[in-house]
């Protein structure tokens, strides 16, 4: 994964992906539409699934600035199986696209794949996710959130919460983590517990803790089973809005009250996470942003034209409090 470090080393991968880009250009035959005379850019996408409402958000957003960009866009959707983006990675290096896009289902598990693509000399853009390499020169760039900082951000603000609510005593959490080995997954379980550890090691404990895969359905039935075996949980931690919205569910059906006698923090912010905050039913959310797909664009075009891009562009993010949603609801772009 990236990390600070690796950072320096952005101009060596992307003065070698660039060059590749280059010969890519002229030794290959690109699928891509004629406008003008000139051929358009061809980018391969492999987006992971459309597991989840940020999902649903960061698709359009890629495709619509695809359109908006000119570009030819060739998009799979993995159904969140690492087997399906490799063979469609394959499919990509074959068909000879000027740029592959990707955002990793999991974290391992790249090396063969992104070997095949430097081969053919084409660069690789990961978008959202990262993955876990020992060749870092094998993508150019990650355009995507801060995961760890996310999670640390939920500890931080599920602090407000807790005073906001008057909380005493032992803080019970339950931990909804998003798909096992994925980036998110990993990323914001451990930007939590260092909070948690350094801060809150007497009073704060996470008594129970199981994947829910980023959806709904998996939010709703493992919640229901952390309620059988730990009734006393007082916080939920849930790693996006529809694990949380989906617990919530198991929560009313268990004849809680969300929101109240169980304190919830989630990630993400997408509309439908914003409306059970303004129904006082999830407590803070802190963003993750899937408008990815204009600064994917740019980055692609200077990948293509052997400018030189830094090794981790990061979103801009925010934190919201219950108290702010129905304001901040209209105004939500996704
Ligand atoms: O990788 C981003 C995460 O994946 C989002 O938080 C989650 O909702 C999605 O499925």
């Amino acid at each position: 994964m990236l990390n600070r470090r690796n950072f320096l080393t952005a101009a060596v991968g992307v003065a070698a992906a660039t060059g590749l880009a280059a010969c890519a250009k002229e030794d290959d035959s690109p699928a891509g539409s004629t406008s003008g005379g000139s051929k358009a850019l061809v980018l391969g996408f492999s987006q992971v699934g459309s597991e989840s409402g940020w999902r649903s958000a960061n698709t359009d957003s890629v495709k619509s600035a695809a359109k908006e960009a000119g570009y030819t866009l060739k998009f799979s959707d993995a159904q969140q199986k690492q087997e399906n983006q490799i063979s469609a990675i394959r499919s990509y290096i074959t068909q000879g696209v000027d740029v592959i896009a990707f955002s990793p289902v999991v974290v391992t598990g790249w090396d063969a794949v992104l070997k095949e693509a430097k081969a053919k000399k084409i660069p690789v853009v990961l978008t959202d996710r990262s993955v876990e390499t020992s060749d870092e020169s094998l993508f150019v760039t990650l355009v995507g959130s801060d995961f760890t900082d996310e999670g640390r951000r939920a500890a931080k603000i599920l602090e407000k919460v807790l005073e906001k609510a008057g909380h005493k005593g032992a803080v019970k959490i339950a931990q909804l983590e998003g798909t096992t080995g994925a980036a998110p997954a990993i990323e914001r379980a451990k930007g939590f517990k260092e909070v948690m550890e350094a801060d809150h090691a007497d009073d704060w404990k996470i008594v129970v803790s199981q994947t829910g895969d980023f959806t709904r359905a998996g939010g709703k039935q493992v919640m229901a089973a952390f309620l059988q075996s730990n009734p006393d949980i007082n916080v939920l931690f849930a790693h996006n809005d529809d694990m949380g919205i989906g617990a919530i569910q198991a929560i009313e059906a268990a004849g809680k009250k969300p929101g109240k006698d169980i304190l919830i923090v989630t990630i993400d912010g997408v509309k439908d996470g914003f409306v059970a905050m303004s129904e006082g039913k999830i407590n803070a959310i802190v963003e993750c942003n899937p408008l990815l797909g204009p600064q994917l664009m740019e980055v692609v075009q200077k990948v293509k034209d052997g400018e030189t891009v830094e090794r981790w562009i990061k979103t801009k993010e925010g934190d919201f409090m219950q108290d702010q949603a129905k304001a901040a609801l209209p105004t939500r772009k996704y």
